[in-house]
């Protein structure tokens, strides 16, 4: 089966046919999906998903960009909701240069304790990070040494991608990959081992081709698939078979029912 490690079915985009996409899931051949928190707001519609659909499951954490407006109170209902059932990981958490939402100082503060508060529930983490390399690297280094993770939407180089599957991590790979100007991607893909993949959408956003552009969903998950085979000169069935045993084990999943 396919896993998406890292999806967004509550964002207002899927309002309109949420629940019928997600119908669709399992004759398109995908078997589960890892909601990934993202605001505040996205926490209570996260929960709801997971409880009413057996094959979502999801993640709690505060993107970089809304960092600004964590409290302590924010993080005492987080760790509430980490320990309900279907709450695989923390997340997405990290560093966002690009869009610079909230100060550098302020992001890194709230990075370090979501990675503390999953170091203490021993739950992985999803990482989140935008023109922000050295010091996602760094926080990395000192706070999540020993910690299973996923550098989500992964964009930086082959090397720093080598040095992070040295460190036990996982790499997400999505919809980026089929772009014909992902020179770099594709080279991160070639170069490091298939049992580091993962396999993800970040939908609604950054659909594969040839839906490049359109809102994006789990649906799509074959062409990125189809592409990393085509890279590591692999069938599409052995990327299938192995980064679903790449995501079970870095979200602890429950064998398939
Ligand atoms: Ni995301």
């Amino acid at each position: 089966m396919i896993i998406d490690t890292h999806a967004h079915y509550d964002d207002e985009q899927f309002d309109p046919d949420r629940e019928e996409l997600l119908g669709q899931m399992h004759r398109g051949g995908i078997g589960m999906i890892v909601n990934a928190g993202s605001t505040l707001e996205s926490w209570d519609r996260i929960t709801e998903l997971t409880e009413k659909h057996p094959f979502v499951y999801g993640a709690i954490g505060i993107h970089p960009d809304e960092a600004c407006t964590l409290t302590e109170a924010d993080m005492e209902r987080m760790k509430a909701l980490l320990d309900l059932p279907k709450i695989v990981a923390v997340g997405e958490i990290g560093l966002d240069y690009y869009w610079d939402k909230s100060g550098h100082d302020v992001q890194k503060k709230w990075f370090i304790r979501q990675l503390e508060t999953a170091r203490e529930k021993e739950m992985p983490v999803i990482i989140h990070s935008r023109e922000a390399a050295a010091d996602t690297m760094a926080v990395m280094k000192e706070y999540a040494s020993g910690m299973r993770a996923v550098i989500h939407c992964y964009s930086y180089s082959p090397e720093m991608a080598e040095e992070y599957v040295k460190m036990g991590y996982y790499i997400g790979i999505g919809g980026v990959v089929t772009f014909k100007n992902a020179k770099k991607l594709k080279s991160v893909v070639e170069r490091i081992p298939l049992s580091s993949i993962v396999l993800e959408t970040d939908c609604p956003y950054l659909a594969p081709e040839p839906y490049r552009g359109k809102r994006n969903c789990s649906l799509y998950l074959p062409y990125v698939a189809e592409k990393i085979a085509e890279l590591k000169n692999v069938s599409t069935e052995e990327v299938v078979r192995q980064t679903e045993i790449n995501s079970r084990r870095l979200y602890g999943l429950p064998e398939a029912g």
